[in-house]
């Protein structure tokens, strides 16, 4: 079966041997396997019964980026909204030869009574994963089914699986503006980054449709945007790691986030509007 429904997940499988593993807490992509290779990072202490975000894979920011800030709507939301915390449906698979699909629905009548009072709109999320032999696409669309207006963030908050992190380098945002959210101050990136420290960085309105992530003489991954302007960049580094429970303390090692999406400034929808974005990931 390209696609088969176990309790809690959904499993597409490609001919080629290529598969994903998308958790309908969140519909969180928490694998991605190419030549048997995993290409997503799952934290080894990560959460997998619907009590807490899933620390790894691919949580859905929305809708909002980090905590919201009075007196904004969003403001009495939890961190990065409650899309990657609720319960979506799979609503629709298919399969042709070259590609298999899914598709996870959350509305605003599958949210808690809490979230809906926290965020009072009328919303419809349709989250579809396509996978083929070499690349997984994860594609969001926002409509606003309600008759006023909102605004939202979004991020496709992808945990890469990485060799070590000393030798990965991520190439094509070299001369982008960037917010520091270690050293609180803005700056321009010049050249490649490196992890060498703590990173926790928001690129906006970046140029280039594409993006590398190199792993040193053992490959990378090609991340490309359609729709979405912004990238984040984080590493959590040795304190960081250590001061979450969900996460082992030297896993930062073996992680890299680079996260596709909407979250410089907010995107205002109006009553009956839609959005689309989505990231394309193939192996270098
Ligand atoms: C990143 C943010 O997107 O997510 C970081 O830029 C944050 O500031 C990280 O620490 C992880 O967030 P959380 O809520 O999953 O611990």
């Amino acid at each position: 079966m390209p696609v088969s429904q176990q309790s809690d997940k959904t499993v597409l499988t490609h001919p080629s041997g290529a598969s994903a593993e998308i958790y309908l807490f969140g519909a969180t992509l928490t694998s991605w396997k190419i030549a048997n290779k995993e290409r997503i990072f799952l934290s080894g202490k990560a959460i997998l019964d619907g009590s807490k975000a899933i620390r790894g894979g691919i949580p859905l920011v929305f809708p909002v980026f980090g905590k919201g800030k009075a007196p904004h709507v969003t403001a009495s939301l939890p961190q990065h909204g409650f899309a990657r915390i609720s319960h979506w449906k799979l609503v629709n698979s298919s399969d042709d030869a070259h590609t298999v699909t899914a598709q996870f629905g959350l509305d605003h009548t599958m949210i808690s009574e809490e979230y809906r009072k926290m965020w009072p709109f009328d919303f419809s999320l349709i989250y579809t994963v396509k996978l083929t032999a070499d690349t997984v696409e994860t594609h969001l669309k926002v409509q606003n089914i309600g008759d006023k207006a909102f605004d939202f963030n979004t991020l496709l908050h992808t945990y890469f699986s990485i060799p070590d992190e000393s030798k990965v380098r991520v190439v094509g945002l070299s001369g982008m503006d960037y917010v520091d959210k270690v050293l609180m101050a803005s700056a321009k990136q010049d050249g490649e980054i490196a992890i060498r420290s703590e990173v926790d960085r928001v690129y906006a309105n970046v140029q280039s449709t594409d993006l590398q992530i190199l792993y040193g003489n053992e490959g990378g991954i090609n991340l490309r945007r359609n729709g979405v302007s912004d990238i984040v960049v984080w590493n959590p580094w040795v304190e960081k790691s250590a001061g979450m429970a969900d996460f082992g303390d030297e896993e930062y090692h073996r992680m890299i986030c680079i996260e596709a999406g909407q979250v410089a400034e907010f995107i205002a929808l109006a009553a009956g509007g839609s959005w689309e974005g989505s990231q394309i990931l193939s192996v270098l």
